[in-house]
């Protein structure tokens, strides 16, 4: 890097700010067109609240959901509906609770495993609960199985691991079935209580025509006998409506009776209604996936602008590297070493709100400072263009600042 690419960067720079652009690249929402494919969920029910069983969704009762919204939980997730719940329009509430729930058992002085990078709102429960979190990276076929089955195995203070199993955020990376296959042993490495908190929140979220397989873990820890000891989550947030869907929850027979109590405590039951339109409306898995194809559709070429824009214009320049996902929500770009905080710093002066740099690892801190998520779903194509021409741009600059600070100090 000479001062003389150093300047045009810079002036790049300057001309992008006179845009005065306000764009957010931060959290992964669906787009108003991807959520103009379920509208037809508002008044889908037309009067007709009554369930298959013969009651009446209107009123009380039924804690863990209606049978037939059961039946579309165990269906996404790959179990049993009498496993499955059904809750409200968001699981990490119910994983929120399941901790809340646990932490009675554990006590304190407890540990979670956390992959990084992650998701910032399950390392966010751990430090509300003051859950010690242990930090170990994924892989492309999921995380190190091997480290985490030593430090299972060595403190027994670690009571739990989130996962996000498929097309995991931010990193798109999918489960190899070694992996969730030795997952399924984990709960009898370590100390008592130990959970798999198992998010597929991506599970039906493909982004090319073939889906990504997952091995089925409940059938794995039914097998090992740790069915009660992994607890698996989905939702619709991103198949219908983020603010209005519904979610599930499955684990072992004990573990969902005993959760099941806990809930009882608190409330009578979730939103019934709301759970009767989505069964009207997504039917089973299958169509479910009908409705993920026009999803598909409209998140696919935002997913392929951002990658092109990112080959054209870092492909051959050795600052950063990014993710391919085949699924999901997310791409997740490694600047070097030392540069993520400043390129989004950068950006923040452009008009372009990214993920605060950190955010995917425990307690905001990555101790390379070099991962980005990129959640590009949202911005219609135009706008995307414009805010990651306007990252790649101040990943350079980024880069430019800390050679040129280099050749000074040395
Ligand atoms: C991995 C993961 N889990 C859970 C959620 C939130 O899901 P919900 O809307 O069901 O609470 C998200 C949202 O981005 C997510 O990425």
């Amino acid at each position: 890097m000479n001062t003389d690419e150093y300047q045009e960067l810079l002036s790049e720079f300057n001309e992008l700010k006179k845009e005065n652009l306000d764009l957010d690249l931060t959290r992964g929402k669906p787009s108003p067109k991807q959520l103009d494919l379920s509208n037809p969920l508002d008044g889908i029910l037309e009067g007709n609240f009554q369930l298959k069983d013969g009651s009446d969704a209107r009123n009380y009762g039924g804690i863990l959901g209606v049978p037939e919204a059961r039946q579309l939980g165990a269906e996404f997730l790959g179990t049993r509906p009498e496993l499955t719940m059904v809750g409200g329009n968001s699981s990490l509430n119910l994983m929120y609770h399941f901790v809340d729930n646990m932490m009675e058992k554990w006590g304190s002085g407890i540990k979670f495993i956390c992959l990084t990078p992650g998701y910032d709102r399950h390392f966010s429960i751990c430090e509300h609960f003051g859950i010690e979190m242990i930090d170990i990276p994924m892989e492309s076929s999921g995380p190190n199985i091997e480290k985490i089955e030593e430090t299972i195995r060595k403190d027994h203070s670690v009571k739990g691991i989130w996962c996000v199993p498929k097309y995991s955020n931010p990193s798109g990376h999918t489960y190899a079935d070694p992996v969730v296959n030795r997952m399924a042993s984990l709960p009898k490495l370590g100390g008592k209580d130990f959970k798999i908190f198992w998010d597929n929140a991506y599970v039906v979220h493909d982004l090319e025509m073939d889906s990504e397989k997952l091995l089925n873990l409940s059938k794995e820890a039914e097998k090992s006998g740790t069915d009660n000891d992994i607890v698996m989550f989905a939702s619709t947030s991103k198949v219908t409506f983020a603010g209005a869907g519904i979610s599930f929850l499955s684990t072992g027979k004990e573990s969902l009776l005993d959760f099941e109590k806990y809930l009882s405590r608190q409330m009578i039951g979730f939103d019934k209604i709301n759970q009767l339109r989505h069964v009207k409306f997504l039917k089973n898995l299958d169509e479910t996936k009908k409705l993920m194809a026009k999803h598909r559709a409209i998140l696919k070429p935002k997913f392929d602008l951002v990658l092109s824009i990112l080959e054209n214009k870092l492909g051959n320049k050795d600052v950063a590297t990014w993710t391919y996902p085949r699924g999901g929500y997310f791409i997740s770009l490694d600047t070097l070493p030392g540069l993520a905080k400043r390129t989004v710093h950068l950006a923040s002066e452009l008009g372009v709100k990214l993920t605060p740099a950190g955010a995917t690892f425990p307690y905001g801190l990555d101790p390379a400072d070099s991962n980005i998520r990129i959640a590009p779903s949202f911005p219609e194509l135009d706008e995307l263009e414009k805010a990651v021409n306007v990252l790649a741009t101040c990943i350079q600059l980024a880069q430019a600042e800390s050679c040129l600070k280099g050749k000074n100090n040395g």
